[in-house]
């Protein structure tokens, strides 16, 4: 990555503090349906505004997959996770592939990435190969409206849509 996207990449994480600070993320996460022991993966996890809240609810019999394209992710989440006492946080740097065992995830989140996304049917048919049978792919993206998110997503023949939340919209792996 060049100090270009560096940049980007920091001014998008002290955005983030603004936005995580008047809109904290653990309330996005209450209508996911996230339970002890679960194993998520949050896809394009950006700084990892999502990493505590999600520890909290998965507790420490569960697991958390932090995966982003850009390197400085991986170095944020790590930051978090040492700061926390974090065991149970993975970082993966990855456009696509997530290199997780076939039905090992119970929920993935995917939140402000999918409009990001270069490939976006690579990841789509990755999230579905990676998620257990009637897991969930939580998905919201302000850069889409109902129509377009419902369309994308269910068009690809992966995911039903199974729950509209007041901010988020959960599918089902079909
Ligand atoms: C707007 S941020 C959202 C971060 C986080 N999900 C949140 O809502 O706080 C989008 C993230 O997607 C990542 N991204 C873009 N394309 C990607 C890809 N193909 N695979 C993984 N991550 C990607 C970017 O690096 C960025 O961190």
């Amino acid at each position: 990555m060049d100090s270009n996207s560096n940049l980007h990449f920091k001014m998008m994480a002290f955005g983030f503090k603004f936005r995580d600070f008047f809109s904290p993320r653990k309330n996005i996460l209450k209508d996911v349906g996230i339970k002890p022991g679960y194993h998520l993966l949050d896809y394009g996890c950006g700084p990892g505004s999502y990493i505590l809240p999600a520890a909290d609810l998965v507790g420490k019999s569960g697991k958390i997959y932090a995966l982003d394209i850009h390197p400085l992710a991986a170095q944020s989440v790590q930051k978090i996770s040492s700061k926390n006492r974090l065991t149970n946080v993975k970082t993966i740097t990855s456009d696509c592939k997530t290199g997780l065992p076939d039905s090992s995830v119970d929920v993935v989140l995917l939140y402000d990435t999918f409009h990001a996304l270069s490939d976006p049917n690579c990841v789509l048919k990755e999230l579905h190969r990676v998620l257990k049978p009637g897991g969930i792919l939580s998905f919201s993206d302000h850069h889409m409206n109902e129509d377009e998110i419902v369309s994308k997503i269910t068009g690809s023949g992966f995911f039903k849509l199974s729950k509209k939340g007041e901010k988020v919209y959960n599918f089902q792996k079909k």
